[in-house]
Protein backbone atom coordinates (compact mmCIF):
# COMPACT_ATOMS: atom_id res chain seq x y z
CA UNK A 1 0.00 0.00 0.00
CA UNK A 2 2.88 2.33 0.94
CA UNK A 3 4.03 2.26 -2.46
CA UNK A 4 1.69 5.81 -3.55
CA UNK A 5 2.86 7.38 -0.71
CA UNK A 6 4.86 10.56 -1.93
CA UNK A 7 7.87 10.52 0.47
CA UNK A 8 9.56 13.77 0.95
CA UNK A 9 12.87 14.25 2.82
CA UNK A 10 15.33 16.27 3.87
CA UNK A 11 17.13 18.26 6.70
CA UNK A 12 15.50 20.86 8.46
CA UNK A 13 14.83 24.14 6.51
CA UNK A 14 15.20 22.09 3.41
CA UNK A 15 12.21 23.62 1.98
CA UNK A 16 10.38 20.37 2.23
CA UNK A 17 7.20 21.05 4.75
CA UNK A 18 6.25 23.75 2.31
CA UNK A 19 7.16 21.89 -0.95
CA UNK A 20 5.61 19.36 0.66
CA UNK A 21 1.98 21.14 1.41
CA UNK A 22 2.05 22.73 -2.10
CA UNK A 23 2.69 19.29 -3.69
CA UNK A 24 -0.35 17.92 -2.01
CA UNK A 25 -2.71 20.73 -2.56
CA UNK A 26 -1.66 21.14 -6.10
CA UNK A 27 -2.56 17.01 -6.73
CA UNK A 28 -5.51 17.20 -3.92
CA UNK A 29 -4.25 14.59 -1.31
CA UNK A 30 -3.49 14.78 2.11
CA UNK A 31 -0.15 16.21 3.62
CA UNK A 32 1.47 14.99 6.89
CA UNK A 33 4.05 16.02 8.48
CA UNK A 34 6.12 13.73 10.54
CA UNK A 35 8.30 16.52 11.91
CA UNK A 36 5.50 17.82 14.00
CA UNK A 37 5.18 14.30 15.44
CA UNK A 38 8.59 14.18 16.90
CA UNK A 39 7.77 18.06 18.10
CA UNK A 40 4.71 16.99 19.62
CA UNK A 41 6.13 14.10 21.19
CA UNK A 42 8.68 16.62 22.98
CA UNK A 43 5.87 18.88 24.08
CA UNK A 44 4.15 15.94 25.21
CA UNK A 45 7.14 15.04 27.32
CA UNK A 46 8.14 18.68 28.43
CA UNK A 47 4.40 19.68 29.59
CA UNK A 48 3.72 15.56 31.46
CA UNK A 49 7.00 17.35 33.53
CA UNK A 50 9.85 15.05 32.26
CA UNK A 51 12.86 16.77 32.72
CA UNK A 52 14.81 16.38 28.97
CA UNK A 53 17.85 17.94 30.17
CA UNK A 54 18.48 14.90 32.68
CA UNK A 55 15.83 12.41 31.60
CA UNK A 56 15.63 11.95 27.89
CA UNK A 57 15.84 8.27 27.82
CA UNK A 58 13.47 5.07 27.14
CA UNK A 59 12.33 4.88 30.12
CA UNK A 60 10.60 8.13 30.77
CA UNK A 61 9.10 8.03 27.49
CA UNK A 62 8.00 3.80 28.33
CA UNK A 63 6.06 5.65 30.31
CA UNK A 64 5.03 8.81 28.91
CA UNK A 65 3.47 6.83 26.16
CA UNK A 66 0.86 4.88 28.77
CA UNK A 67 -1.12 8.14 28.89
CA UNK A 68 -0.22 9.96 25.92
CA UNK A 69 -2.43 10.62 22.91
CA UNK A 70 -1.32 11.67 20.02
CA UNK A 71 -3.52 11.89 16.12
CA UNK A 72 -3.87 13.54 12.79
CA UNK A 73 -7.32 15.05 12.42
CA UNK A 74 -8.69 17.32 10.00
CA UNK A 75 -8.74 20.98 11.21
CA UNK A 76 -12.01 23.15 10.47
CA UNK A 77 -9.88 24.18 7.17
CA UNK A 78 -10.51 20.16 6.34
CA UNK A 79 -5.87 20.06 6.63
CA UNK A 80 -4.52 17.39 8.66
CA UNK A 81 -3.09 19.08 12.15
CA UNK A 82 -1.48 16.79 14.78
CA UNK A 83 -3.32 16.47 18.01
CA UNK A 84 -1.91 16.31 21.43
CA UNK A 85 -4.11 14.78 23.79
CA UNK A 86 -7.31 15.73 21.86
CA UNK A 87 -6.19 19.02 21.23
CA UNK A 88 -4.60 21.15 18.57
CA UNK A 89 -1.23 22.76 19.78
CA UNK A 90 -0.60 24.85 16.82
CA UNK A 91 2.48 26.61 17.39
CA UNK A 92 3.90 25.65 20.92
CA UNK A 93 5.31 22.48 19.02
CA UNK A 94 7.84 25.57 17.15
CA UNK A 95 8.77 27.26 20.57
CA UNK A 96 12.67 27.59 21.26
CA UNK A 97 12.33 24.76 24.31
CA UNK A 98 10.79 21.88 21.82
CA UNK A 99 13.39 22.99 18.58
CA UNK A 100 16.23 22.48 21.39
CA UNK A 101 15.24 18.48 22.72
CA UNK A 102 13.75 17.27 19.48
CA UNK A 103 16.68 15.54 18.45
CA UNK A 104 17.09 13.93 21.14
CA UNK A 105 14.07 12.87 21.43
CA UNK A 106 13.73 11.70 18.25
CA UNK A 107 17.07 9.43 18.00
CA UNK A 108 15.53 7.31 20.85
CA UNK A 109 14.18 3.81 19.35
CA UNK A 110 11.10 3.87 21.74
CA UNK A 111 9.88 7.29 20.30
CA UNK A 112 10.27 6.34 16.78
CA UNK A 113 8.93 2.60 16.75
CA UNK A 114 6.05 4.52 18.63
CA UNK A 115 5.34 7.08 15.87
CA UNK A 116 6.51 4.78 13.17
CA UNK A 117 3.72 2.75 13.11
CA UNK A 118 1.10 5.82 13.07
CA UNK A 119 3.33 6.95 10.45
CA UNK A 120 2.64 3.63 8.08
CA UNK A 121 -1.14 3.90 9.07
CA UNK A 122 -1.75 6.97 7.05
CA UNK A 123 -1.01 4.10 4.12
CA UNK A 124 -5.05 3.52 4.51
CA UNK A 125 -5.87 6.92 2.91
CA UNK A 126 -3.92 5.88 -0.46
CA UNK A 127 -1.85 8.30 -1.82
CA UNK A 128 -0.51 11.07 0.19
CA UNK A 129 2.68 13.12 0.80
CA UNK A 130 4.76 11.97 3.51
CA UNK A 131 7.72 14.55 4.98
CA UNK A 132 10.32 13.94 7.08
CA UNK A 133 13.81 12.36 7.22
CA UNK A 134 12.87 8.78 7.18
CA UNK A 135 10.19 8.72 5.43
CA UNK A 136 11.99 6.70 1.95
CA UNK A 137 14.46 4.83 3.72
CA UNK A 138 12.46 3.36 6.42
CA UNK A 139 8.91 4.27 6.91
CA UNK A 140 7.65 3.63 3.23
CA UNK A 141 11.07 1.83 1.64
CA UNK A 142 8.92 1.14 -1.10
CA UNK A 143 7.41 4.30 -1.79
CA UNK A 144 8.06 4.59 -5.90
CA UNK A 145 8.20 8.56 -5.59
CA UNK A 146 10.82 9.45 -3.30
CA UNK A 147 12.62 13.21 -3.05
CA UNK A 148 15.20 13.92 -0.97
CA UNK A 149 15.61 18.14 -0.88
CA UNK A 150 18.75 20.30 -0.02
CA UNK A 151 20.20 23.26 0.44
CA UNK A 152 23.19 25.00 1.81
CA UNK A 153 23.22 25.82 5.25
CA UNK A 154 22.90 29.47 4.52
CA UNK A 155 19.75 29.20 2.62
CA UNK A 156 17.99 27.08 4.62
CA UNK A 157 18.97 29.49 7.64
CA UNK A 158 17.50 32.21 5.80
CA UNK A 159 14.51 30.76 5.05
CA UNK A 160 13.95 29.57 8.86
CA UNK A 161 14.55 32.93 9.95
CA UNK A 162 11.64 34.13 7.59
CA UNK A 163 8.94 31.28 8.04
CA UNK A 164 6.08 32.17 9.38
CA UNK A 165 5.43 30.53 13.34
CA UNK A 166 8.85 29.98 14.41
CA UNK A 167 9.96 31.71 17.23
CA UNK A 168 13.39 32.94 16.96
CA UNK A 169 14.02 35.80 20.02
CA UNK A 170 17.13 37.34 19.22
CA UNK A 171 18.20 34.88 16.35
CA UNK A 172 20.92 35.80 13.81
CA UNK A 173 21.79 34.11 10.24
CA UNK A 174 25.14 32.64 11.98
CA UNK A 175 23.36 31.13 15.33
CA UNK A 176 20.45 30.05 12.92
CA UNK A 177 22.61 28.67 10.73
CA UNK A 178 24.92 26.86 13.76
CA UNK A 179 21.77 25.18 15.34
CA UNK A 180 20.42 23.75 12.22
CA UNK A 181 24.15 22.32 11.61
CA UNK A 182 23.84 20.91 15.01
CA UNK A 183 20.29 19.58 14.27
CA UNK A 184 21.66 17.96 11.07
CA UNK A 185 24.98 16.57 12.94
CA UNK A 186 22.20 14.63 15.43
CA UNK A 187 19.75 13.60 12.97
CA UNK A 188 22.08 11.99 10.54
CA UNK A 189 24.47 10.40 12.65
CA UNK A 190 22.29 9.12 15.38
CA UNK A 191 21.95 5.09 14.84
CA UNK A 192 18.01 4.73 14.43
CA UNK A 193 16.95 5.64 11.03
CA UNK A 194 19.66 8.48 10.37
CA UNK A 195 19.22 11.54 8.03
CA UNK A 196 20.14 10.22 4.67
CA UNK A 197 18.81 9.95 1.18
CA UNK A 198 16.76 5.96 0.26
CA UNK A 199 19.46 4.80 -2.60
CA UNK A 200 16.53 5.27 -5.38
CA UNK A 201 15.74 8.52 -4.02
CA UNK A 202 16.08 11.82 -6.25
CA UNK A 203 17.99 14.55 -5.09
CA UNK A 204 16.85 17.95 -5.66
CA UNK A 205 19.15 21.14 -4.66
CA UNK A 206 17.10 23.27 -4.09
CA UNK A 207 19.75 26.62 -3.10
CA UNK A 208 19.14 28.50 -6.41
CA UNK A 209 15.02 26.98 -6.98
CA UNK A 210 12.05 29.32 -5.81
CA UNK A 211 9.36 27.39 -3.79
CA UNK A 212 7.37 27.33 -7.07
CA UNK A 213 10.01 25.46 -9.47
CA UNK A 214 10.25 23.04 -7.01
CA UNK A 215 6.71 22.16 -6.65
CA UNK A 216 5.83 22.25 -9.87
CA UNK A 217 9.25 19.79 -10.47
CA UNK A 218 7.73 17.49 -7.88
CA UNK A 219 4.41 17.60 -9.00
CA UNK A 220 5.32 16.83 -12.95
CA UNK A 221 7.64 13.66 -11.86
CA UNK A 222 4.77 12.28 -10.52
CA UNK A 223 2.00 13.26 -13.06
CA UNK A 224 4.38 11.72 -15.42
CA UNK A 225 4.99 8.50 -13.83
CA UNK A 226 0.81 8.16 -13.72
CA UNK A 227 0.43 9.38 -16.59
CA UNK A 228 2.60 6.31 -18.25
CA UNK A 229 0.29 3.75 -15.98
CA UNK A 230 -3.31 3.80 -17.69
CA UNK A 231 -4.78 2.35 -14.50
CA UNK A 232 -3.68 5.12 -12.02
CA UNK A 233 -3.68 8.05 -14.03
CA UNK A 234 -7.04 9.60 -12.86
CA UNK A 235 -6.22 9.17 -9.34
CA UNK A 236 -3.86 11.81 -8.94
CA UNK A 237 -5.98 14.66 -9.94
O1 LIG B 1 11.18 18.70 10.15
P1 LIG B 1 11.37 19.27 11.57
O2 LIG B 1 12.56 20.19 11.67
O3 LIG B 1 10.13 19.86 12.11
O4 LIG B 1 11.72 17.97 12.46
C1 LIG B 1 11.90 18.05 13.85
C2 LIG B 1 12.85 16.98 14.32
O5 LIG B 1 12.29 15.68 14.17
C3 LIG B 1 14.23 16.95 13.66
O6 LIG B 1 15.23 17.01 14.67
C4 LIG B 1 14.32 15.63 12.99
C5 LIG B 1 13.22 14.80 13.58
N1 LIG B 1 12.54 13.99 12.59
C6 LIG B 1 12.94 12.69 12.45
O7 LIG B 1 13.88 12.27 13.12
N2 LIG B 1 12.29 11.88 11.59
C7 LIG B 1 11.27 12.34 10.85
N3 LIG B 1 10.64 11.52 10.00
C8 LIG B 1 10.86 13.69 10.95
C9 LIG B 1 11.54 14.50 11.83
Amino acid sequence: MGDRVIAIDGPAASGKSTVAELVAEKLSIPYINTGNMYRAVTLGALRAGIDLKTKCDEASFSRLFKNLQLDYKRNAAGCYEIELNGEFPGNAIRSPEVASFVSPVAALPIVRSWLSQKQRDFAALGMIVMEGRDIGTVIFPESRFKFFLTATPEARARRRLAQDGENFDGATLESVAAAIAERDRIDSTRKVAPLKPAVDAEIVDTTEMTIDEVVDYISGRIMHYEDSRDDVSGAVR
